[in-house]
């Protein structure tokens, strides 16, 4: 059994697909610990309906940046993880925890990257009238919204489209791919060559929400 350690900061709708997922498709993985850095963090409840163990980790209890980062990569590291997920995580990893869980920290960005990096994608994607949008799972590396892509996710733009319109249409396309993105990892199916990402055997790493306005 391979072991999935998750962090979440808010709503927690990636974890709940991904436990979902783990338990539907019975995967040779278990989810052995949510780590939440907001006590108030919605995907708490999801964890426990799931009977998952959380850790809180308050950022703010912390005295400084280092405390914290210190902390968490304690904590994360000692659960042995095979595998890091990050879902809806809002706090900058630090380089030593980035480096030591290399290739196997895992990422979901709302946005077709390398498009639209950073915060208020959504918005962005509005503002600059394009017709597709999606999300990207990625490794993560030191520098944000870059790693080696491992899948994307592609929904259409419509013109009345506004911020939570097109946020719920791309957090359908997250569901499916994360946990997608995760079952390949399990079954060791993911490759990295020259920062390249493929699946063996070969499977399709593109997916696109049905075009129905
Ligand atoms: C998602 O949009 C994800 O792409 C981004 O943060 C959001 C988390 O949502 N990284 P949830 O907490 O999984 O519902």
């Amino acid at each position: 059994m391979k072991k999935i350690v998750i962090l979440i900061s808010g709503r927690g709708s990636n974890l709940r697909s991904i436990l979902q997922a783990q338990r539907l498709k019975a995967w040779e993985a278990d989810t052995v610990q949510v780590i939440a850095n907001r006590p108030q963090a919605h995907g708490i409840a999801v964890a426990k309906e799931f009977g998952v163990p959380v850790t809180i980790l308050d950022h703010q209890a912390c005295h400084s940046r280092e405390e914290f980062d210190a902390q968490l990569l304690e904590k994360t590291q000692s659960f042995k993880p095979d595998l890091v997920v990050l879902a809806g995580f809002m706090r900058i990893l630090s380089q030593e925890f980035v480096q030591f869980f290399q290739h196997r920290l895992m990422n979901i960005h709302p946005s077709l990257l390398p498009s639209f990096p950073g915060l208020k994608t959504h918005a962005a994607a509005i503002a600059t009238g394009v017709k597709w949008h999606g999300a990207t799972v990625h490794f993560v590396t030191q520098e944000m919204d870059v790693g080696p892509i491992i899948a994307q996710g592609a929904v259409p733009v419509f013109p009345d489209d506004t911020q939570p319109t097109l946020e719920q249409r791309v957090l359908q396309i997250e569901h499916s791919i994360y946990p997608q993105a995760i079952e390949w990892f399990i079954q060791g199916r993911l490759h990295i060559e020259h920062g390249n990402v493929r699946v063996e055997p070969a499977q399709q790493q593109f997916f696109q929400l049905p075009i129905t306005p």
